[in-house]
C-alpha cells in the first residue's frame, strides 16, 4: 500500500445514516444544495463503491453515506490527522491516509461514484483525473469547480479545478454532463 495507513471506521452495528445529519455536519464550504445533490448521486448506487478524495471534516463523506447506507465507502486524504472527522465511528468508511496521486495505483475496485475534492491546484486536479477517473464507470463529482470571486481572491489555486476539468471534458466521448448546483460539476458515464 505504498507506506500509506489504512483504517476502518466501523459502524459497530449502528445505523449510521440515522445518527448524523449530513446537512449540518461541518464541512469545507459545502452548501446545502451541494450536500443534497451528492447524497442523491450516491443513492443511484446503493450497493456501489464510493470514493471521496479529500476528507477534511468528512462532510462530503457523510453526504455519500447518507445517500447509500450500504455502499462501500472510501475516503482518501494526505493529512487526515489535521481535522477531526465528525462521528467517525458511525461513518463506516475505509479511510486511507495517503497522497491521492499515489494511492490510486493500489486501488483495484471499480468505482461507481468518484468525488474529487483534494488538492485544488491545476496539476494536482489533472493528476487526480488521470489516476482515478479511468477506474470509474458511474458518476464523477468535482467540488469547487465554480468558486466564488471571494474564494478566488483568498485561494487563487481554486481556478485550477475549473481549468483541469474543462480541459479533460472536451476530450471525452464517454462522459455526459448532469445538472449540478453551486460549485459542483457532475458527469455520468454512458455505457
Ligand atoms: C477542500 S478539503 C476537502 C473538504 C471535504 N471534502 C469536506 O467535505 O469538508 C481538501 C482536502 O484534500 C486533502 N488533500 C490535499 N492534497 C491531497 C493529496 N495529494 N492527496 C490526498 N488528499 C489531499 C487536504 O488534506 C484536505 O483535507
Amino acid at each position: 500500500m505504498d507506506g500509506s495507513q489504512f483504517m476502518r471506521a466501523s459502524a459497530k452495528g449502528r445505523a449510521h445514516n440515522t445518527v448524523v445529519d449530513y446537512l449540518t455536519v461541518p464541512g469545507a464550504q459545502v452548501t446545502q444544495a451541494e450536500r443534497k445533490r451528492i447524497k442523491d448521486m450516491a443513492g443511484l448506487h446503493p450497493n456501489g463503491v464510493l470514493v471521496n478524495i479529500g476528507i477534511m471534516w468528512g462532510c462530503t463523506l457523510w453526504c455519500l453515506r447518507a445517500g447509500a447506507p450500504k455502499a462501500r465507502l472510501y475516503g482518501i486524504d494526505i493529512a487526515p490527522w489535521k481535522w477531526e472527522i465528525k462521528y467517525k465511528d458511525e461513518l463506516d468508511a475505509i479511510l486511507w491516509a495517503g497522497d491521492s496521486h499515489v494511492v490510486h495505483k493500489d486501488f483495484n475496485d471499480d468505482i461507481n461514484v468518484l468525488l474529487i475534492d483534494g488538492d485544488h491546484h491545476y496539476n494536482s486536479v489533472q493528476r487526480d483525473i488521470a489516476g482515478w477517473v479511468p477506474k470509474c464507470k458511474g458518476h464523477v463529482i468535482f467540488h469547487d469547480y465554480a468558486p466564488t470571486p471571494n474564494n478566488l481572491k483568498q485561494f487563487p489555486e481554486l481556478a485550477g479545478v475549473r481549468k483541469a476539468v474543462d480541459e479533460w471534458f472536451v476530450t471525452q466521448v464517454g462522459w455526459v454532463e448532469r445538472p449540478a448546483p453551486d460549485s459542483l460539476r457532475i458527469f455520468e458515464w454512458q455505457k
